[in-house]
């Protein structure tokens, strides 16, 4: 190994978008259709060193101390090829990951992962840390993953075809606005179709794709709005129009892709109850999984945890402030 490489560290957290991606402009550039807005989540963190070695042929990755599986090395591959490349190097590495997520949480950690592994990945490279190119790195990987480099609110604009720049944009910072997920990890069912595979799916065979791609952008302005403005009711309806619309579309597809279990809308329907109860002001979001991430002000958090916890088919909560962005370490 030369002076000039050292091993990357950085450490990335999870986020929950509150507009929601879903379909991609340019599936080769991996550009996201629509814009998307987020909360990048304090707890739920992912911490991943890339060390460039002279004696391996093939990069090595491992996944919470275990060799990860075939096809997850390569795309942790393809992102080192595109770092090597910009930086003329030829090592090959071995990646170490761990996710500190609150045990089980049912919470995909590609998103931190990516960030994480972009961020690391350019430090063992030797280029100088850059949000926008760590961003549009994660984003190529996985387009959640480049609102995760980014703390608070972070916004991931819709891509042009050939825009391989695309990169998220920070709306606002952790202090702008305590606001807490609730996160209601509901019974495991059969596993979901996972997000790239849904959207593509969704794409080639919903009669509303086009509908979503056209109303998205607008619920994105809506939530933009309401967190410059800090107006919670302006963020969770517009917030909550955008899953359904998501949701909608996804179901219209042939076959229909069904991402809730009967815990899910049990959940919903609890978060909708507190709020015309008016105990909370809190409103619900899904991703391409059964759980349900309910936002509201920090104060009434301890409320809405308790009151989800009694859905029947909900297994626990996990609580979450918005946290800060990539982080070398
Ligand atoms: C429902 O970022 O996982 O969570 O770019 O194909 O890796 P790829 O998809 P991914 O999709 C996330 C979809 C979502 C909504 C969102 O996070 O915006």
């Amino acid at each position: 190994m030369s002076t000039t490489q050292r091993i990357g560290r950085a450490r990335a957290r999870a986020n929950i978008a509150l507009a929601k991606y879903w379909g991609k402009a340019d599936v080769e550039r991996n550009l996201p259709a629509v814009p998307s807005i987020s909360m990048t989540l304090d707890p739920l963190t992912t911490e991943t060193s890339v060390e460039p070695r002279a004696d391996l042929l093939r990069d090595e990755l491992i996944l919470n101390g275990t060799p990860a599986a075939a096809v997850e090395v390569a795309r942790a591959t393809q992102l080192l090829d595109r770092v090597r490349a910009e930086a003329g190097v030829h090592w090959r590495a071995r990646i170490e990951s761990q996710n500190h997520f609150p045990t089980a949480s049912g919470l995909a950690s590609s998103a931190s992962g990516f960030a994480a592994l972009a961020a690391a990945a350019r430090c063992a490279a030797g280029l100088p840390f850059d949000a926008a190119a760590t961003s549009a790195l994660a984003r190529r990987s996985s387009a959640s993953a480049a609102r995760s480099v980014y703390g608070g609110y972070v916004e991931l604009p819709a891509g042009l075809p050939g825009d391989d720049a695309l990169a998220a944009l920070p709306l606002a910072p952790v202090e702008h606005w305590g606001l807490c997920i609730v996160v209601a990890v509901t019974a495991e069912g059969r596993k979901a179709v996972g997000s790239t595979d849904g959207m593509t799916h969704t794409k080639l065979t919903s009669p509303y794709y086009d509908a979503w791609v056209e109303a998205a952008p607008a619920l994105a302005a809506e939530v933009r709005a309401g967190i410059l403005a800090r107006d919670l009711g302006q963020v969770g309806r517009a917030m909550e129009q955008s899953t359904l619309a998501m949701h909608a579309c996804a179901l219209a597809a042939a076959p229909g892709l069904i991402y809730f279990q009967p815990a899910t809308l049990a959940a919903f329907a609890r978060v909708r109850a507190l709020r015309s109860e008016r105990r909370a002001e809190v409103y619900a979001t899904m991703d391409a999984g059964p759980h349900v991430k309910a936002l509201c002000h920090a104060a009434d958090a301890t409320a809405v945890s308790q009151a989800l916890s009694e859905v029947p088919g909900v297994l626990r909560t996990i609580l979450a402030g918005p946290g800060p962005g990539v982080e070398l370490v």
